[in-house]
């Protein structure tokens, strides 16, 4: 232990890079703050402490001021498959990302966000059958109802992710609860973060895989059956256009005996990677327009004064919503769905990062909320102002380029405009049809966050009440949904 501690802090190829002691003699105080999900909040500690590079742990180092540039050759990135592999996996999936493709799967999109609209709207209007203890009303008042928004936005991104992967829901609007093939996909993306830290420590990893492991497996082997099936199920349907349409005349034409494995995996991929990252955008954007009353008329505002009919809410429609489009953008920054560092290597003949020789192997690390926080980035980080991304002068001197949640280069996310129109979608038909307000007992729903992978989220209750027009008879009372 001592020689280990001794050599990381003195012979270490990165034992010149400022750091706190311990961080740079062991890799320990590291992985117990991942565990207390407090790591993401740490970076930015670390960042404006050793500015302009911040701590150094054992083979990893953030990377300063080349943020984002994509290097030449990325050719060892870390989670790639082999790159000829990879080119055609993800040009496989390309099409359905697409402009073209997003477009011929807009009226399956409306057909989910009708369900998710209708199934709130029957809480408010009281005719609901699932609940129990509901108050005795009667059945056609235009009332209001309090709701887990961040529930029922789960609900809506695994629908839809279903329907536009294999052309069937999950059917968790109509039902109220996960799908039992959903359920180890939030499971994993919770306990992800947890092993993937565990991985510094391999014999305890395993340990504790071999004692909560099998259960995860066995859950992840039931999702991994299931998606098989539906895939199955999907591949039959040949006119389809969606996510997977080229992916499956790609693999029904390929001549590798494990490529249809591969699809299942894919398919897995997107409903983890399309579901749970929309869901808690579009929770943290209400939340934080709730928390910003002024932001919140003004949304409210533009989208009440562009429509006149929820019909005219479509994918052209949205593209108008100017000042809708930067409060997610300040959401993403304020709350990105992927919070942590994604870890890049450098490729083979090393990098100069920061005006520093970076050897090859050495994993570099942005820190989403630890950037965005950062004030020598964005003037009052920790405060909600979309008008930043319109260019006011107040915050003129923001770098608002930083801002990539979705990440940058090759492997960026591949659903970056269609987690958009989602999102611009179901924001603009939610405040069109409903008035929403926060609940006290969520009032530091931001608060409860917990970073790891992705957020821990809590519930967030939100009182909805459909919005009035002229005639509506408004009776109102609670349901907790
Ligand atoms: C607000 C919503 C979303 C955010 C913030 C987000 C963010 C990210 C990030 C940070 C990555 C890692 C990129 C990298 O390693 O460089 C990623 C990858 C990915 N995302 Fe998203 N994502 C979102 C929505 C979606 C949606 C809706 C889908 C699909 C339906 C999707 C599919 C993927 C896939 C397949 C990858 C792996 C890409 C590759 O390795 O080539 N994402 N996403």
């Amino acid at each position: 232990m001592l020689t280990l501690c001794s050599y990381n802090l003195f012979l270490h190829p990165l034992s010149s890079y400022p750091g706190p002691f311990l961080w740079r003699a062991l890799r320990l105080p590291y992985v117990i703050r991942a565990l207390q999900s407090h790591l993401a909040y740490d970076m930015l500690e670390l960042h404006k402490r050793y500015r302009p590079i911040g701590g150094t742990y054992d083979h990893e180092m953030p990377r300063w001021k080349t943020y984002y540039k994509v290097q030449p050759n990325q050719k060892g990135m870390i989670f790639t498959t082999p790159p000829a592999e990879y080119s055609q996996m993800r040009r496989a999936l390309s099409y359905g990302f697409s402009e073209r493709g997003i477009r011929d799967m807009e009226s399956r999109m409306i057909g989910t966000l009708d369900k998710f609209l209708g199934r709130l709207i029957e809480f408010c209007n009281d005719r609901d059958g699932v609940l129990p203890d509901r108050p005795a009303q009667g059945s056609s008042k235009l009332g209001s109802a309090v709701i887990n928004i961040a529930k029922w936005c789960n609900f809506m991104t695994f629908d839809l992710i279903g329907e536009l992967t294999f052309g069937e829901s999950y059917e968790c609007l109509k039902t109220g609860i996960y799908h039992p093939w959903v359920k180890p996909v939030v499971e994993l993306t919770r306990y992800s973060g947890i092993f993937s830290n565990l991985g510094f420590y391999p014999k305890f990893q395993g340990a504790l895989l071999k004692v909560f492991g099998s259960l995860t497996c066995r859950r992840m082997d039931f999702h991994q059956k299931h998606t098989r099936a539906a895939l199955e199920r999907r591949a039959v349907k040949v006119d389809r256009m969606d996510l997977l349409s080229e992916s499956i005349k790609q693999t029904q034409a390929s001549e590798d005996p494990g490529a249809w494995d591969k699809l299942v995996m894919n398919s897995s991929a997107l409903v983890i990677a399309g579901s749970e990252t929309t869901a808690t955008t579009l929770t943290a954007a209400i939340y934080l327009l709730l928390s910003n009353p002024e932001a919140y008329r003004e949304v409210v505002a533009e989208i009440r004064s562009a429509f006149t009919s929820e019909d005219d809410i479509t994918m052209a429609g949205v593209n108008k919503l100017d000042y809708m489009l930067v409060c997610l953008n300040e959401t993403m920054r304020m709350l990105p769905a992927v919070p942590v560092g994604i870890p890049r290597m450098v490729p083979k003949g090393g990098r100069v990062l920061n005006d520093r020789y970076v050897t090859a192997g050495t994993i570099v690390t942005i820190w989403h909320w630890a950037l965005y926080h950062n004030e020598n980035f964005f003037r009052a980080p920790f405060e909600f102002h979309p008008e930043r991304f319109l260019g006011t002068e107040k915050f003129a001197s923001d770098a608002r380029h930083l801002l990539q949640p979705f990440h940058v280069g090759r492997r960026a996310c591949i659903g970056r405009s269609l987690a958009y129109v989602e999102m611009r979608l179901t924001l603009a038909r939610l405040l069109f049809r409903l008035d929403v307000e926060l609940t006290d007992q969520s009032l530091k729903w931001a608060e409860q966050l917990r970073p790891y992978n992705l957020w821990f989220k809590a519930s967030l209750y939100v009182r909805i009440k459909v919005r009035r027009r002229d005639g509506d008879d408004a009776g109102a009372y609670d349901l907790q949904c």
